[in-house]
């Protein structure tokens, strides 16, 4: 049964939200249990479709999991099949993250390639190009990456042509057993690759210098278990401060790291939105009576403007007293959400990777549909600013990556509710 979310616009949200685990740590750090018989223990996983949709894949493959609350054990001892079938990795393109440690540690794997998707492309020419240069025979046939290397990988130089966040993870995790040097150069340094890096360096892998563009591993004979708590999402807690912003209203965000976000939180600050720092957390306020003022946004690797956040940042954009050009400079399609967005009223025109959004005095609500996880949650912001009734059609992307969004948001006074159809 599909889902879709009611929402009453126009009330301001005002009250505080924890932030959970970051699902683009989560996905890879499960990942990483495939490379160690003994037991990995992740805490603060978040509760989402995507999580799940990993863990489901682990198992198949013969990883060991058992959950208590936001705590994941999960040990390989042995592995039941060495790959991850269409049918897991087309409802989750992260799946592709099992490759890396399947080939790293036991010499082959056969993943299916996980396709388009909604927002571009998304290749993974760059992951198999780097295998291959760590000494995999890869093969790509029937709709699968096959890959093998039963002398084990070298190490090398990968130099990545752009910067991909799996992509780095992926390496990483495969040349932790590589036989001598592996330097990622022009390796992505997300916070969720840092910390995916510390994780590995926690199990005994033998990393230097992730957080910058090149990243050394020494290869090792084995990993071992420990101890790991996912670091806040910092897409979530964006998605937070722009809801504060967008209804006029006062949210304290609590669990968020402003460097994690510091770009989103300055171009707030640029369109007149109050963003104070404490012990408490970030806060983020507007006067209802303070118009937001547009502001011109490019989105680019970490610590540039997050693309996760790029569907946000335009639904706030659309109520902005002047103009604001916004330009998406990863993905090649993640303007899914204009037609949504000005079907409620925005007025919005792309021209190639850039969209011009002219300010309007309101939104009104509509019946929109959610194409993808960050489109959807632009449209509840444009719900909650809204006159009237906005109906979310397409849940399930939503689901994917916010644990508890309909509390969260009811606790801050939003009117929300869940509704099957
Ligand atoms: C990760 O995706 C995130 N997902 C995405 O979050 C995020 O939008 C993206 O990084 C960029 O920050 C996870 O971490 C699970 P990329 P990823 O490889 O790794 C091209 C969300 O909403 N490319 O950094 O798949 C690619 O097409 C999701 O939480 C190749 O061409 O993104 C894109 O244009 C959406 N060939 C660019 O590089 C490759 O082999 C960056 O992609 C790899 C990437």
């Amino acid at each position: 049964m599909l889902q879709s979310m009611r929402i009453w616009g126009g009330e301001r949200l005002k009250g505080e939200v924890s932030i959970s685990g970051a699902k683009n740590l989560a996905l890879p750090a499960l990942a990483a249990g495939l490379l160690t018989e003994d037991d990995v223990i992740l805490k603060n996983v978040p509760n989402l479709a995507d999580v799940q949709s990993m863990g489901n894949l682990l198992s198949h493959i013969g990883t060991d999991i058992s959950i208590a609350g936001s705590a994941y054990s999960m040990s390989t001892k042995d592995i039941r099949v060495f790959e991850a079938p269409y049918d897991f990795v087309r409802k989750m393109r992260a799946s592709i993250l099992v490759l890396g440690p399947l080939v790293g540690r036991f010499g082959k794997a056969r993943v299916s390639l996980p396709g388009g998707c909604a927002i571009g492309a998304r290749g993974v020419d760059l992951h198999i190009r780097s295998l291959e240069h760590l000494g995999a025979n890869v093969s790509v046939d029937n709709g699968y990456i096959n890959a093998d290397a039963p002398n084990g990988l070298h190490g090398g130089d990968i130099i990545f042509p752009t910067v991909t966040v799996t992509g780095t993870e992926n390496i990483m995790a495969a040349a932790c057993f590589a036989k001598g040097t592996t330097r990622l150069i022009n390796a992505a340094i997300e916070p969720e690759v840092v910390a995916f890096a510390d994780l590995l360096s926690k199990m005994g892998a033998n990393i230097s210098d992730s957080g910058t563009p090149i990243i050394t591993i020494e290869g090792v004979e084995r990993l071992h278990g420990c101890e790991f708590t996912i670091i806040p999402d910092r897409i979530e807690a964006g998605t937070y401060a722009i809801a504060a912003a967008i209804t006029g209203g006062d949210i304290t965000i609590r669990g968020g790291e402003y460097d994690h976000i510091s770009a989103l939180l300055n171009f707030l600050r640029m369109a007149d939105i109050s963003v104070e720092v404490s012990q408490d957390g970030i806060r983020v306020s507007r006067d209802k009576d303070v118009p937001i003022k547009g502001v011109d946004v490019q989105t680019a690797p970490y610590p540039g403007l997050a693309t996760d956040l790029q569907a946000q940042f335009m639904a706030l954009m659309t109520l902005c007293q002047g103009s604001s050009s916004i330009t998406e400079n990863i993905f090649e399609n993640r303007f899914m959400h204009v037609q949504e967005l000005c079907r409620m009223g925005a007025n919005i025109t792309v021209h190639g990777k850039t969209a011009i959004i002219t300010g309007v005095s309101k939104l009104t609500g509509a019946n929109v549909m959610a194409t993808d996880l960050r489109a959807s949650v632009s449209l509840v912001l444009a719900g909650l600013a809204a006159g009237g009734e906005t109906v979310v059609n397409r849940l399930y992307h939503l689901d994917r990556g916010y644990e508890n969004l309909d509390q969260k948001l009811t606790n801050c006074g939003a009117i929300i509710e869940r509704i099957i159809i």
